[in-house]
């Protein structure tokens, strides 16, 4: 049958209005950038605070840009591939004075410069610097746009609370005077943040592990009188709270000093391969987890706690047991060669900008700090700690986190009205359960001020009391001589938080390539449809 013969009037006319329609759309946009291009002309004299440099119209930066303020940040493509930051500020010399040092961005695996981004103090340098869109650098026409991706700096040794608004709200903070828990304290950005809304009489207490944490908690113990920091993991705030408790907040991780400091935690930073949280106590460090794991726990681990793929994961692992055969205790391992080893055992490939060794680092943290266990006994506590109604709030930051949470919330469910198991509720006592509100992820306006806030999920639920489901399950069960079902439970859960991880909904992101590759990929392209 001739390959026209296959498809129906109907289909063939759909088909026909889809090639329309994104004809009518190709014109349109071709359209508008003409217009904006006519609107983009410099203005006929450029004013002497300029250098001598055109303007653009003020107005269609900010609508280019969508954002009605600072930063005023450029976007480097097609940068010389051994580019430095000073070549970068000579390149923007003139154009206006720098926020910061100009950031320079490479790939992983060639070490080639790939992008960069430059932060000007003022909006005019910004419209200074894109009049330099398609000069010469090195020999190469660099692109020079506004940066409308840019991650946000984090200042060293700060952390900026994410959804902060949002967990004020769930908690039910808002000029409350009961009492409540950040488990999590960090440098205090959430339990700041509880306190400005809490009543006079409300009360808050914080727990941390981080000797770092817990002096920034000391002092803001000296401030607030309505706050008390506890030196325990979050997973023990029973022994130290009296009343129940209206809220618990667990911001589950890492915070941002202790990524950018150098305690291991980033395959980008030299340092020891320790990645211990309380770096003060006697636990394990990565290294001699590295040292003590065999090659089959360490890709188990790697794959369960990194989400590393598991061909790569034993590939990694087997990579440092070969380490091991050379050293076994592996003395002089640093952060650096980890990475290059676990990148190298990964063939360097990482989808999007994701340093190759990233999965592998985040996997040895979770490994050390016992993080997932702890996630689940905090749950519990945090549960029991709250009275009736108490909300308890988990931001989480990966899919695997995720997954612990949403398995507890399911696990402590109470049944619904309609529940076809309540068929069983005779006999079957109330007792606390959870309600699970709907999980919530950053605006995109949090994530303009706070880029590193893209992947946080804000769990929610709610102590109550009635029948559970599980106490359902274990009656009928039992009634009817079930046999218990075997299901992997995290492979399910992992796949329902897919609706809120880190990579749902994001665009993929364009190829870094040079106007010649790109050409050559499209012509390429073409050739293979009309093929
Ligand atoms: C993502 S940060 C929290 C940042 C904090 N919300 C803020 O706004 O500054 C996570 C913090 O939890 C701490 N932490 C991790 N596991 C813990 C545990 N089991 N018990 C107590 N604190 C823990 C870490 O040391 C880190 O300081």
């Amino acid at each position: 049958m001739a390959d026209n013969q296959k498809y129906t009037a109907e289909e063939k006319a759909r088909h026909a209005a889809r090639v329309k329609e994104r004809e009518a759309r190709k014109k349109e946009r071709q359209k508008q950038k003409k217009a904006l291009t006519k609107q983009a002309a410099p203005a006929p004299k450029a004013p002497a605070t300029n250098g001598g440099h055109k303007t653009y119209d003020a107005s269609l930066l900010k609508r280019a840009r969508n954002v009605g303020g600072p930063p005023y940040e450029a976007f480097l493509k097609y940068l010389p591939h051994d580019c430095t930051e000073q070549q970068v500020t000579r390149f923007f010399a003139g154009c206006g004075a720098l926020e910061k040092a100009p950031r320079i961005l490479k790939d992983r695996a060639t070490g080639r410069v790939i992008r960069g981004f430059v932060t000007f103090s003022e909006e005019s340098g910004l419209q200074n610097a894109l009049q330099k869109d398609g000069h010469k650098l090195g020999g190469r026409n660099v692109s020079v746009t506004v940066a409308t991706t840019h991650g946000t700096a984090q200042q060293d040794g700060t952390h900026t609370p994410a959804m902060a608004s949002e967990v004020v709200e769930v908690l039910g903070a808002r000029n409350s005077n009961g009492v409540f828990v950040d488990g999590t304290f960090g440098r205090g950005g959430h339990s700041r943040e509880i306190l400005k809304a809490l009543g006079p009489s409300g009360r808050l207490h914080g727990f941390d592990v981080d000797e770092d944490a817990i002096k920034a908690g000391k002092e803001l113990e000296r401030q607030d009188s309505r706050f008390t920091i506890h030196r325990a993991p979050f997973s023990q705030m029973l022994k130290h709270l009296g009343d129940k408790v209206q809220g618990v907040l667990l911001d589950v991780g890492i915070s941002s000093p202790q990524l950018d400091g150098g305690r291991g935690f980033r395959p980008e930073v030299e340092g020891p391969v320790d990645m211990r949280f309380d770096a003060t106590d006697a636990s394990e460090t990565a290294l001699q987890y590295l040292v003590r794991a065999s090659r089959q726990e360490l890709a188990a681990a790697l794959e369960a706690f990194g989400g590393e793929r598991p061909a790569h994961a034993r590939r990694i692992a087997d990579a440092v047991a070969l380490a091991k055969e050379e050293d076994p205790t592996l003395q002089s391992m640093t952060t650096s060669k980890l990475a290059q080893l676990a990148s190298a055992a990964k063939g360097h490939r990482e989808y999007q900008q994701m340093h190759p060794a990233k999965m592998t680092f985040q996997a040895l943290r979770v490994a050390v700090n016992r993080e997932f266990a702890e996630l689940r006994d905090g749950l519990q506590a945090a549960t029991e700690a709250c009275g009736l109604n108490g909300a308890v709030a988990v931001l989480t930051w990966k899919h695997a986190e995720c997954a612990v949470v949403v398995d507890f919330q399911a696990s402590n469910a109470l049944a619904e009205r309609d529940a076809p198991l309540l068929k069983y509720s005779s006999g079957v006592t109330d007792s606390w359960g959870v309600v699970v509100d709907q999980a919530r992820r950053p605006t995109d306006a949090e994530l303009r001020r706070n880029s590193r806030a893209r992947s946080a999920v804000l769990h929610v639920h709610r102590k109550s009391r009635g029948t559970r489901l599980s106490d359902l399950e274990a009656k009928a069960g039992a009634a009817l001589n079930w046999a218990p079902h075997i299901i992997p439970v995290p492979a399910e859960v992992r796949a329902g938080c897919d609706r809120w991880g880190a990579g749902a909904g994001k665009k993929k992101k364009k190829r870094d390539e040079t106007p010649e590759e790109r050409k050559a990929r499209k012509k390429a392209k073409k050739a293979r449809r009309k093929e």
